[in-house]
């Protein structure tokens, strides 16, 4: 779609089409848009998205000139629009509620603010035979708004609000009333419409994945304040708090403290050991080939969390197996945990897949070939930080972290289709072990709930590409859950 090269937000050059400047609206003491400043450039389809209560509609009422700001100025084309009535703006809004006249028929409800505008017959019926033509509702011209479905309603008020040729169009939750499907495919056609007549939508929604869906850029709302505006893919792959990833999406939050890590990756794995986790072990967790054959037990769970481990060699059957832990283990080490349960790869499933399953990014533009987390250059470079999240376990290391952070309380936003999981250690840079608990199946992704060694909880997301996965992971099931050293956004709290 155009909307890959569409970014008049990062041209300086560009004059934006709506200015918010330091908008601040009271409703007696109550502060409900606390000196709020944005842009919105002409042919964009912007979505606020918030929890209920954050102040959406009253921007749109601002906009619209239901409602004038306490302070500060909002702008149209560069001209400030306080003062100006609701009819003179090149503003129109739909509502909710769609507010069609159930006395007249389609045709009427669409051509009425034409007709009140007094133009010329001949040139309303073109428009508005336009307009029925854009919505899709040539066949229903004649119907009351009884007489048709939900989702033409919607389409009627669409085709009336576009009717005037708005210079901006505001939807404050046009889709609520539709179920879950018609609303998907309804959004696609809002886009569809909003590309065709290159009206700009502001649209407001408390549904982040309609958000995501239609808007070229997204701003996150908290109580009368604006937290992050961004492009779908950048508020989903980089929020700016804890706040914004929290409400995009599924996410998860490891919290601990940061410790910097050094630039050069071979000093780094020495600085990895810190008061929580012993020195090879760490070397291990970054270095997984570097561990030595001689170990302690603490020092040999932990290498064993990086070591990779064939599927394919011999295992023992539970006989071996108790004869190893009770008898044999002084002279053959202990048994690495977990082998038994995978069964060697048939040869078809090695050609399609040997690797860590991992759900595909949600935006089809940013589709690559699977994630190659193993071969990843930068997973073991050195710098960014490690985290402490729990005593005794291994720290989580995240390159893409902020040295300066050393010392402080941090988060990291982990998605959880970038999460990992695997009976067997998973070759990758950072390796939790834990148990899963609960699993959802949602047909084309499962999401595993796997709970570590300090009792936290971690999501884990596979597509599940084939019919019947060969891992075939199940409750109670001890698992390994990994990801790369920059999967996660590492957040101050
Ligand atoms: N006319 C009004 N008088 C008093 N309070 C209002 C008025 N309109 C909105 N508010 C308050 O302002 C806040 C923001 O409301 P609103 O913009 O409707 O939120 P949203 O659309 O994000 O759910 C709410 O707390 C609401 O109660
Ligand atoms: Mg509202």
């Amino acid at each position: 779609m155009a909307q890959t090269v569409f970014a008049p937000w990062e041209d300086p050059e560009e004059k934006p089409l709506i200015e918010f400047r330091n908008v601040t609206k009271r409703f007696g003491e109550f502060v409900a848009i606390d000196d709020l400043s944005l842009a919105i450039y002409s042919k964009e389809f912007f979505a606020l998205l918030g929890p209920s209560g954050c102040g959406k509609t009253t921007m749109m009422r601002m906009l619209a000139g239901f409602e004038d700001p306490s302070e500060g100025a909002i702008l149209l084309d560069g001209r400030d629009i306080s003062g100006v009535p609701p009819n003179r703006r090149a503003v129109n809004m739909m509502f909710q509620s769609y507010a069609l006249f159930p006395h007249l028929s389609v045709w009427d409800n669409i051509a009425f603010g034409l007709k009140r505008e007094g133009q010329p017959k001949d040139k309303i019926a073109a428009r508005v035979d336009e307009m029925l033509r854009l919505t899709r509702l040539n066949k229903f011209a004649t119907r009351k708004p009884h007489q048709i479905s939900g989702g033409q309603r919607q389409r009627v008020a669409l085709a009336r609000s576009l009717a005037k040729a708005p210079k901006l169009l505001l939807l404050d939750e046009p889709l609520g009333a539709l179920d879950r499907k018609l609303r998907e495919e309804t959004q696609f056609e809002l886009m569809d419409i909003q590309e065709k007549t290159g009206t700009t939508f502001v649209i407001v929604t408390h549904d982040q994945e309609e958000a995501m869906t239609v808007a070229s850029r997204v701003a996150v709302m908290d109580e009368g304040r604006i937290v992050q505006v961004a492009t779908p893919s950048v508020i989903y792959e980089a929020p700016i708090s804890v706040y914004v990833a929290d409400f995009i999406g599924d996410v998860n939050l490891v919290r601990g403290t940061a410790r910097a890590r050094p630039e050069t990756p071979s000093v780094a794995a020495e600085a990895v050991a810190g008061p929580t986790a012993p020195e090879p072990a760490a070397a291990a967790a970054v270095a997984p080939n570097l561990a030595a054959p001689e170990q302690t037990a603490s020092e040999r769970s932990a290498a064993e969390a990086a070591l990779p481990v064939d599927p394919r060699a011999p295992q023992p059957n539970a006989l071996g197996e108790w004869l190893h832990d009770k008898v044999l283990f002084p002279i053959l080490g202990r048994r690495k945990p977990q082998q038994k349960l995978l069964p060697a790869p048939s040869p078809q499933e090695r050609a399609t897949s040997d690797r860590p399953q991992t759900a595909p990014p949600r935006d089809a533009a940013q589709a690559k070939p699977a994630p190659a987390h193993a071969d990843d250059p930068d997973a073991l470079a050195g710098g960014g930080i490690v985290i402490d999240w729990a005593e005794g376990q291994p720290p989580v290391i995240a390159t893409n972290g902020d040295a300066a952070l050393d010392g402080k309380p941090v988060v990291l936003a982990l998605r959880p289709e970038k999460v990992s999981i695997g009976k067997a250690a998973l070759d990758m840079p950072n390796t939790l072990r834990g148990k899963v608990i609960d699993i959802a199946y949602l047909g084309n992704i499962s999401t595993y709930h796997v709970q570590l060694a300090d009792g936290s909880m971690i999501k884990a997301q596979t597509a599940n590409t084939r019919r019947l996965s060969r891992r075939d992971i199940t409750w109670e099931d001890e698992v390994w859950v990994g990801f790369s050293a920059t999967a996660g956004v590492v957040l101050e709290e």
